[in-house]
This record gives structure tokens, sequence and C-alpha cells, in this order.
């Protein structure tokens, strides 16, 4: 894969990055009457869309191009691509494994683990999730009780008699199973420290789930510590979930240090397969700003989908299903099942 192995090519980081400020907007002349905002869909004409597209810091344009063929903006300010329907998967294995990194909480990674998952499970490819943080949100978030596992990969980590195939369950969704994890794994933090080749704890025991599975999605903890940096040396590619707020930027330049260090000294093979914009709320002034400061940091390193704030998420986490499952035809729902497309021409071998 080319052209996501760095945080986009504009080469800024977030600490370079002037203040994010509200600037004068443009004139918006056919701005939509309030109660039409509700039917604000994705993608959507680049007529409405013209503010987010601008450079903040340029005057409105003077004068639409004429002649130019209206062009579909997606949300993200640019051209929305065809994204071809995947085809089926005849043998499985030869897994591409995706770190959901963001040392920052409640961003969406153990959203976007599930419902990732759950959407390419539903085109057909064989998912492998791993829950790396002992909050244990996505096992809980897939239905599972945190005290009546028996195993758990804190069990695989540490204990050279478990194998993979013991510990691993069903999630419920067709073509998804799941490594679950509770509270025990943050004891393997501390104990990994005395470890030899310690880095490489996961990597090594998930060796044998390589040949079985198309992905695997590892669910990271809200840190940058040696079970984030076991994630990152057993991985291929790094999704990074960043919520649409002004505070989003914040920390980032640090996650891209551990990435390019763990890239250096440990895991030459992997690239950043994307950042993700989630909790995105297009009807407001601020959500596209920030959207649009996204693009600007990280240009095609951002996904054209974006996931939109809706309260749909919580309430599938209560109920223990992916949203493809409890919600199937939200838009929730459609724009994880976007986001798989996308991921699957980002990386073609998943
Ligand atoms: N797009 C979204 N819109 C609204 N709520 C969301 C969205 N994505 C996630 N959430 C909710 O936000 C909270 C934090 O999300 P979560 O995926 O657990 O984040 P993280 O794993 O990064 O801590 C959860 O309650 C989840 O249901
Ligand atoms: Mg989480």
């Amino acid at each position: 894969m080319s052209g996501h192995d760095g945080f986009g090519s504009t080469g800024s980081s977030a600490s370079s990055m002037p203040p994010l400020v509200r600037q004068p907007q443009p004139q918006q002349p056919d701005q939509q009457p309030e109660g039409e905002h509700l039917a604000d869909t994705l993608p959507f004409r680049a007529r409405e869309a013209q503010p987010v597209a601008q450079p903040v810091a340029q005057p409105a344009p003077v004068e639409a191009p004429v002649q130019e063929p209206e062009v579909v903006l997606g949300p993200t300010g640019r051209p929305m691509p065809e994204l071809p329907e995947p085809g089926p998967r005849t043998t499985h294995g030869h897994a591409r494994v995706i770190s959901m990194c963001n040392q920052k909480g409640g961003v969406g990674k153990t959203t976007t683990t599930i419902n990732l998952g759950a959407s390419l499970a539903e085109l057909g490819r064989k998912v492998l999730l791993v829950d790396f943080d002992p909050q244990g949100s996505l096992s809980v978030g897939l239905g599972l009780n945190p005290h009546q596992m028996d195993l758990t990969i804190y069990n695989l980590l540490m204990q050279r008699d478990v194998v993979l195939d013991e510990v691993v369950v069903p999630s419920g969704v067709p073509g998804m199973d799941l490594l679950p994890s509770n509270i025990d794994l943050s004891a393997a933090e501390v104990q990994l420290v005395h470890e030899v080749a310690r880095e490489q704890t996961l990597s090594r025991v998930l060796a044998p789930a390589l040949e079985q599975y198309d992905v695997i999605l590892i669910d990271c903890q809200p840190s940058l510590g040696l079970l984030t940096v076991n994630a990152l040396t057993a991985s291929d590619g790094v999704i990074v979930p960043l919520e649409c707020e002004y505070f989003a930027l914040r920390g980032v330049a640090l996650l891209k240090t551990t990435i390019d260090k763990v890239r250096e000294r440990l895991n030459p093979r992997l690239e950043v397969d994307g950042v993700l914009g989630t909790m995105y709320d297009g009807r407001t002034l601020h959500g596209r700003e920030v959207m649009e400061r996204l693009v600007e940091a990280w240009g095609d390193t951002v996904f054209h989908t974006v996931i939109r704030r809706t309260v749909k998420f919580s309430d599938s986490t209560v109920a223990g299903e992916p949203i493809t499952a409890y919600a199937s035809s939200s838009p929730g729902a459609a724009a994880y099942r976007q986001l798989a497309k996308e991921v699957l021409v980002r990386c073609p071998d998943a």
C-alpha cells in the first residue's frame, strides 16, 4: 500500500498548526432553512458543501465555476470516490492486522472496532476482534459478561500452556470472533515488563490466527503504554479515530511519534491506514471546521467516510450488538459499511 504510511502529505503536525479559531464565514447564498438540516445526508452535493471545501483563510470565491460538471463532495470536503463493491473471498488467511489507536478515551475506538469488524464480516471477511483494553468495553459491547469469562487474552499472554483456540469466542456476528478481555489484562502490563521480547508478546500469541482470519482488529486501551506498543508491534496498519471536536488534535503528535518509533525499532511494516473522523455533526459550523482542519493536517490519510454523531451507537452497546445488527438500516450502520469498503480499497490484502 502506498500513500498512507504517514500522517498525510502536508507534513504539518498538530503542534505546528494555527489555533482553531472561528473565521468570518463566507456568505452562504443557498443555506438551507433550519428544518432541512435534518435531511443532511452523506454524501451531499458540492453546491451545499462549498464553505467546507474552501481553505479557511481565503475569501469566498467570487464566481462559481460555470462549465465544470457538478462534483459530488463528501463530508470531508473532497470529491467522494466511487467505492467498488468488494468481491467475495474464496480462501481465508494472511490476515491484515489493524490497531484502533488513540490515547484519548471516548473517541470511538471500540465502536469502530465492533462496527468495522461486523461490516467486514458482512462482506465475507473472516474477522477476529481483539479486546486489548483492560476495561473490556469491546467484550461487553458484544454482550459478554466480564465476570463470567473462563479465559481471556490475559491468560493467552501470560500462560504458555494456553492456546488461541481455547480463548477465542464467537461474537454473535456470523464470521466474526472475539478474543475477550477484562480487568485481568491490567496486570499483564506490569508483568510483561519483566518478559523477554516484551513488546512482541501479542504478536507471538496472535501468530496462529493469521492463517485463520482475513482481518484482525485490535481495540487498544487509551494510553501509549506497553499494551499499545504490543498492539502496534503486532499490526500491519493503524486506524486513528478522532472525535470531530476542537481538542481532537491534542496529543496526536505524540501518537504519531509513538507509531514512528515502533516502525523504526520494532515493526518496519507498520503503516497508518487512515484517520477516521467520528462523532461528526455536519449541521454545525464547528463540526465542519474541525473536519477541514483534519484534512488540512493529514490530507488523504483522512478517510472519506466520516461517522456522524448519533445515540444509536450507545443504544447498540447496551444491546450488546454492532449497529449493523441493532439498527441495520440506520445511517450509522451505512457509514461503517462504507468505511469497510474504503478500508478494503486501501488494504486490498484484507
Ligand atoms: N458516532 C458516534 N456518535 C455518538 N456516540 C458515539 C459515536 N461513537 C461512539 N459513541 C459513544 O461514545 C462513547 C465512547 O465511544 P468508544 O467507542 O467507547 O470510545 P473509545 O473506545 O475510544 O474510548 C460510547 O458511549 C459510544 O457509544
Ligand atoms: Mg474503548
